[in-house]
């Protein structure tokens, strides 16, 4: 399918060219609509400072998938300490910057990089959960499926394949690959490790044992089928069309 045609189908057929920000989503169609939800603030040394977002739902809400015990310590206690983390990592490189020290270079990138992932991947996870969302794919995210897996089971068997098979902690993620023009499947190894570049993050599944285990023990793969059962299919599409218009200029 040539971007023309994704263009028309998803009402971006005048937008290339466009700046990134407010201007995708509202050309886009999704004026309502954030990749992530603003949670940012300038500090009083004037850098910005990153916040938890709240969680879009009380936390029982995706009962009995995932219990409320579960979600509200995955939210409030594992899901900010990569927030307070991260932005002590950058408070910390903004004072060894100032200070020209640079002997901890190295292990401040690996906390950035690990901290920034962790922050990022949670806060998509828990914006696409609703137990009452669409339970389908529609649209070009369907069409890009059937074309690059060949139907929605088939992806919901290789992405549940991929969760399961996770070596130690990490993420399995539905990504759109703006080189290839394509969707894409690819494993995390913690929240950082084996990333693609530019590859856009469009659905992720957590699957480090605070994810699931209070719930379901040591049985990872019972949980991934159930919380694909909860993930709402009009927000990974949503978010396949912002990154679609952010990408792709020709
Ligand atoms: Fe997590």
């Amino acid at each position: 399918m040539e971007r023309r045609q994704f263009l028309q189908t998803v009402g971006l057929a005048g937008a290339a060219g466009m700046v990134l920000g407010g201007g995708v989503a509202k050309a886009a169609g999704l004026a309502e609509f954030s990749y992530m939800p603003k949670a940012v603030q300038i500090g009083a040394d004037g850098r910005p400072k990153f916040m938890l977002p709240p969680l879009p739902y009380e936390a029982k809400a995706l009962e009995p998938v995932l219990s409320e015990k579960l979600v509200t310590i995955h939210h409030d206690r594992h899901h900010k300490a990569y927030v307070d983390a991260l932005n002590k990592t950058l408070d910390s490189i903004a004072a060894a910057n100032k200070a020209k020290d640079t002997a901890n270079v190295r292990a401040l990138s690996d906390a950035l990089a690990f901290n920034y992932g962790g922050h990022v991947l949670h806060t998509l996870y828990f914006c696409q959960l609703n137990p009452d969302g669409a339970k389908a794919p529609a649209g070009d995210l369907a069409d890009l499926i059937k074309r690059d897996f060949g139907s929605f089971d088939l992806l919901k068997n290789w992405l549940t394949a991929a969760a399961v098979g996770v070596q130690g902690s990490g993420w399995a993620v539905l990504a759109w690959d703006p080189l290839g023009r394509q969707l894409v499947v690819v494993q995390t190894e913690q929240h950082d490790k084996l990333l693609g570049w530019g590859m856009m993050p469009l659905l992720v599944i957590d699957v480090w044992e605070h994810a699931y285990y209070l719930d379901y023990e040591n049985k990872r793969p019972e949980y991934v089928p159930k919380l694909l059962g909860i993930v709402d299919w009009a927000t990974v599409g949503q978010r396949l069309s912002m990154t679609m218009a952010m990408t792709m200029t020709q």
